[in-house]
């Protein structure tokens, strides 16, 4: 019986907006000549006549396997010794190690060593991090050491991204790891003391994360604190009331509110609790008035906390409250047109909340889609996705797009992904993650990416992760 409810729930994730760093200019110098590259749109080339350095453009044709970028940002295509074919920018000859151009070997895993390069007849390693800043689409990254779905993944301060708990169909996990964009890699970090999943994860302002509550066999009422400085856990207050499949959201006054879920007894709860970081305790605040797990909250501009649809063991809603931390009290609000739960709710640069997918009450996943106007209390109904999903994530990219992947769709996990544009109010296709997943999670790493991690198919969890 549990097994079903736990495959099918929506991980809430902290919602942490990236930045978009500006990528560096590269040059390129051999044999006293000087190639200057900047990851601009103007278009440019590689080619210096006057000397022996030269490269490739990358061939940009949609057919080409390579996936590169269009022909306007600089990416050349450097060759392995075997004439395979890697896609990146030109880059600053001197920092590349060199490598044997007879036994091709990298001393680092993470470099492929090429010899086509505009360097010289030297071969150089060439790092699978640069070959990623050319490419589109979805490319593999470093495994995580455990397989699990429905653990939570927090994109730290520093940059780094935190994996927590989850299950992975035979045990509830206590492990915890670290991913490193600059290196593509993971690193095991301090254990969590409570295995858990279908919990949540909060970033806080001072930088450690809060992870609540969830389910290993029991439902928990434990919170524990991640200082990433030491990466050891402390135990914090317990929340009042176990629970799993709820929400946690940063309120603006920096507290955190928890809200709902399903607790013992298999009780769906109404109660909703605050914690204070500076004292590490919580403390009930107003109840909702529709008891509800797999549902969403996101915090409004205005401050306001809008949670969305849910399930409370045997009807799904459609109906939305608002909370409103000055007076911890919850007020209703226009319901959706579609009942839903297990669904994702973004919050746009333009204010509005843009809900996806779910399941309604005939238990099917759904490919609606609609927006929520806080200036008006309405919903508005915007363009199907092209696929159903339930249990898929939401992210919304630094160009204002949201990228939907995975889930759920009508009889089995999906591996495609589709782009939200809010300008025009439709959805494209964009291309396939590599792997299917559901109860997976999506991050937006700090130079724009975003990392998906882990996630199962019904029957088998996955360790891997994507980059998009
Ligand atoms: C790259 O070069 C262009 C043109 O020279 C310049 O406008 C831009 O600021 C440079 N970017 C960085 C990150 O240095
Ligand atoms: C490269 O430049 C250095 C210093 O400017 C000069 O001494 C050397 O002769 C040059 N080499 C070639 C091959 O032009
Ligand atoms: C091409 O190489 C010559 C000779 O080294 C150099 O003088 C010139 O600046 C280079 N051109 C560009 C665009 O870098
Ligand atoms: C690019 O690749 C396509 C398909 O592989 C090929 O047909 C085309 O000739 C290539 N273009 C260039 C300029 O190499
Ligand atoms: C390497 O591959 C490219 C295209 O895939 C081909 O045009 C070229 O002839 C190959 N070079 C060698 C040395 O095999
Ligand atoms: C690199 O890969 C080899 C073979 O797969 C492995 O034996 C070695 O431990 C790896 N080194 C690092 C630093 O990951
Ligand atoms: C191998 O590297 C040496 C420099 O260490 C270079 O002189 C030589 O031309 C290279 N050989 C090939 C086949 O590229
Ligand atoms: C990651 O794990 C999958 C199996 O889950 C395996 O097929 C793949 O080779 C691994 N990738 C790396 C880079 O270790
Ligand atoms: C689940 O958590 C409870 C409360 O901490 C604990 O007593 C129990 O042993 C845990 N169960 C498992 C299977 O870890
Ligand atoms: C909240 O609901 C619980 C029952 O679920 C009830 O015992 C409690 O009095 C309510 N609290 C408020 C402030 O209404
Ligand atoms: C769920 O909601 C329906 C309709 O409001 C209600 O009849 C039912 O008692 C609720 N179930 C639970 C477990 O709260
Ligand atoms: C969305 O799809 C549903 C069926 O899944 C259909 O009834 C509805 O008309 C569609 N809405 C739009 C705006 O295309």
């Amino acid at each position: 019986m549990r097994s079903i409810t736990v495959l099918l729930f929506v991980i809430a994730l902290s919602s942490v907006k990236g930045q978009t760093t500006q990528l560096p200019n590269y040059s390129c110098s051999e044999n006293n000549a000087s190639i200057q590259f900047t990851l601009s749109s103007s278009s440019h080339s590689a080619s210096n006549s006057t000397s022996s350095c030269s490269l490739q453009q990358c061939n940009t044709s949609l057919n080409n396997n390579d996936n590169c970028r269009l022909s306007s940002t600089p990416c050349f295509d450097y060759r392995t010794i075997n004439n395979i074919s890697y896609c990146a920018p030109g880059i600053l000859c001197s920092i590349l190690e060199r490598c044997d151009n007879i036994t091709q070997i990298c001393s680092s895993n993470n470099s492929v060593c090429v010899i086509n390069s505009c360097c010289s007849s030297q071969a150089v390693c060439l790092p699978f991090l640069a070959t990623q800043m050319c490419k589109t689409g979805w490319f593999s990254t470093g495994n995580m050491s455990a397989a699990r779905y429905a653990h939570t993944a927090s994109v730290l301060l520093n940059g780094l991204v935190l994996v927590t708990g989850g299950f992975d169909f035979s045990n509830y996990l206590n492990s915890v790891e670290l991913y490193d964009p600059s290196t593509g890699t993971w690193t095991t970090t301090g254990s969590i003391t409570e295995a858990r999943s279908a919990h949540t994860a909060s970033l806080l302002s001072n930088g450690k994360v809060l992870i609540t509550g969830g389910y290993n066999g029991s439902f928990l009422n434990s919170a524990e604190l991640y200082d990433p400085l030491t990466s050891i856990w402390t135990t914090t207050g317990n929340m009042i009331n176990a629970r799993y499949s709820h929400t946690a959201s940063l309120l603006s006054n920096g507290l955190v509110l928890v809200t709902s879920g399903e607790g013992a007894g298999n009780i769906v709860l109404n109660s909703a609790e605050l914690y204070d970081s500076s004292t590490g305790t919580w403390t009930i605040t107003g109840n909702i008035t529709n008891a509800r797990w797999g549902h969403t909250a996101s915090v409004l501009s205005n401050g306001l906390v809008l949670v969305t649809g849910g399930y409370n063991g045997s009807i799904v809603y459609n109906s939305a409250e608002l909370y409103d931390p000055s007076t911890g009290t919850w007020a209703s609000t226009s319901s959706m047109t579609n009942a839903r739960y297990d669904h994702t709710a973004s919050v746009l640069s333009n204010g509005k909340v843009l809900v996806t997918g779910g399941v309604d009450n005939g238990y099917i996943s759904l490919n609606s889609a609609e927006l929520y106007d806080p200036s008006a209390s309405t919903w508005t109904t915007t363009s199907n996705m092209t696929n159903p999903r339930q249990a898929h994530t939401a992210s919304v990219l630094s160009n204002g797009k949201v990228l939907v992947t995975g889930g759920y769709g009508i009889s089995s996990a999906l591996n495609s992904a589709e782009l939200y544009d809010p300008l025009t109010s439709t959805w494209t296709a964009t291309s396939n993650m590599i792997n299917v997943r559901q109860s997976h999670t999506a991050s937006i790493l700090s130079n724009g990416r975003v990392l998906v991690t882990g996630g199962d198919d019904n029957s088998v969890s996955f360790n891997s992760a994507e980059l998009y």
